[in-house]
């Protein structure tokens, strides 16, 4: 289901204000799927995000004998199959460019009576696995994967013994792809991590009747434990917002509202960073939201300064730093990231990508190996390459509003993949942004 759309040409001023929505959050939709194909009855799931990244995973399932309806837009039916109701995939599972996708599901596979092999497109291809392999290798999975990457393959039909794991560094896919496994393991599974990451999988956990402990960055469960089907509201993606919360505060002409955004703390350290920044953001919390906090969040225009951004709050905004470099291009003086080495391992090499396409605009940037350092100032414009990176491509179409002149940004059709129709909701928020095939 590739869009036609290959380039955005963006044409600077536009006029942003008003209100709009975002789809729904990309977290909370992998992991509602997959919970509730192994639940025990049928989960209705409201806000589903149909994008190429979800559609992957439900296609994974299907392969895997999962029924699921499609109700009308962003609501699916899950038909639980049970902890024990998968069966062998005729196939390689290709989960497309979900990195997501890839790893949470090697953890839920590893509890399986049967073999399986994941694969991804080029990008996922090249991206590390063995940070999910090794630590479910310690459980008793027989995992492999080709000097660290994939194709995953899963061998299955190995006890596993729930263990003790101290996570290098924060990392929520890797935290929930041992959790999954822990379903299936003998005994308690422990995730220890260094500092925050986002919490969706504890919390729908809890939804589905399955008792979580949590302390501090660690959480645990004994297994092996069944999951009862439950209803599940998602929220809008705080991660798609941001570049709605970008457009606002830096070519807002009033306030604008985002409405129905996920504001789960583990997600919005972007917030924290931007109001250093001196950006005006109020965030309208709605009471009662079940599971998932989420809020409107109100942005107005305003001028920033650059900042050192504090070393806490880089791991958990890792998803918004590239919108936040295109911002820094226009704050006053200078803004440094530093710890987020990580980005290099993303769809793309997001410190290269970024950094290129600032310096084609003309902004004084300077990479280091886990960061940029990036002087704020009049951007010019010229052609960016996403390097087929979705959020690249959106960083670069929220800049362009304030460039001197037209930005091309190539390469953008994997927006899809986590924001199916930003064009139109640019369009709609005032942004000039075509899309050209
Ligand atoms: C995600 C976790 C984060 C994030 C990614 C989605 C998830 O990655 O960057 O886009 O849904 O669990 P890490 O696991 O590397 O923190």
């Amino acid at each position: 289901m590739k869009t036609a759309t290959r380039s955005y040409v963006a044409t600077p001023g536009g006029q942003v204000a008003g209100e709009l929505r975002v789809p729904g959050d990309k977290s909370i939709s992998h992991r509602a799927a997959m919970l509730g194909a192994i639940a025990q009855g049928t989960t209705e799931i409201h806000g589903f995000l149909e994008s190429e990244d979800c559609v992957s995973t439900l296609g994974a399932l299907s392969a895997m004998g999962v029924r699921h309806e499609r109700i009308g837009s962003g609501n699916v039916i899950v038909h639980g199959t049970g902890m024990h109701g998968l069966r062998a995939p005729s196939h390689a599972l290709d989960l497309g460019n979900s990195g997501t996708s890839m790893r949470l599901l090697a953890g839920l596979l590893a509890g399986q009576a049967f073999e399986s092999t994941l694969v991804g497109d080029g990008s996922l291809m090249q991206r590390p696995m063995e940070r999910v392999a090794e630590p479910l290798r310690r459980m008793g999975a027989d995992i492999r994967t080709r000097d660290g990457r994939p194709p995953i393959t899963v061998i299955g039909s190995r006890p596993l013994i729930g263990r003790d794991h101290r996570l290098d560094v924060p990392s929520a896919q890797v935290k929930s792809a041992l959790l999954l496994a822990g379903l299936y393991a003998s005994g308690r599974t422990r995730v220890q991590e260094p500092g925050v990451s986002r919490d969706h999988t504890e919390r729908m956990l809890g939804a589905f009747g399955v008792p979580i402990e949590r302390e501090a960055n660690t959480v645990a469960l004994q297994g092996p434990v069944a999951l009862r089907a439950t209803d599940i509201r998602v929220p809008g993606d705080f991660s798609s917002a941001a570049f709605f919360i970008a457009a606002g505060v830096i070519a807002g002409t009033g306030s604008l509202l985002i409405r129905e955004v996920g504001i789960n703390p583990t997600r919005t350290a972007l917030l924290d960073i931007l109001r250093l920044m001196g950006a005006d953001i109020r965030v309208h919390a709605h009471d009662g939201a079940g599971e998932e906090p989420r809020a409107d969040i109100e942005v107005r225009p305003g001028r920033l300064r650059g900042i050192v951004v504090p070393p806490e709050a880089v791991p958990v905004a890792m998803d918004e730093l590239p919108v936040l470099f295109a911002i820094a291009a226009l704050a006053e003086g200078e803004t440094v990231v530093t710890g987020a080495s990580e980005l290099r391992v993303k769809e793309s090499d997001r410190l290269a990508a970024m950094s290129a396409g600032l310096a084609a605009l003309g902004v004084a940037v300077e990479p280091s190996a886990d960061g940029l350092r990036i002087r704020g100032g009049t951007v010019r414009g010229g052609t960016i390459d996403s390097r087929g990176d979705h959020r690249v491509a959106m960083a670069f179409a929220i800049l362009a509003a304030r460039a001197e002149s037209q930005v091309n940004i190539r390469d953008v059709q994997n927006v899809a993949t986590s924001f199916p129709g930003f064009a139109a909701t640019a369009r709609a928020a005032g942004l000039l942004l075509a899309e050209a095939g």
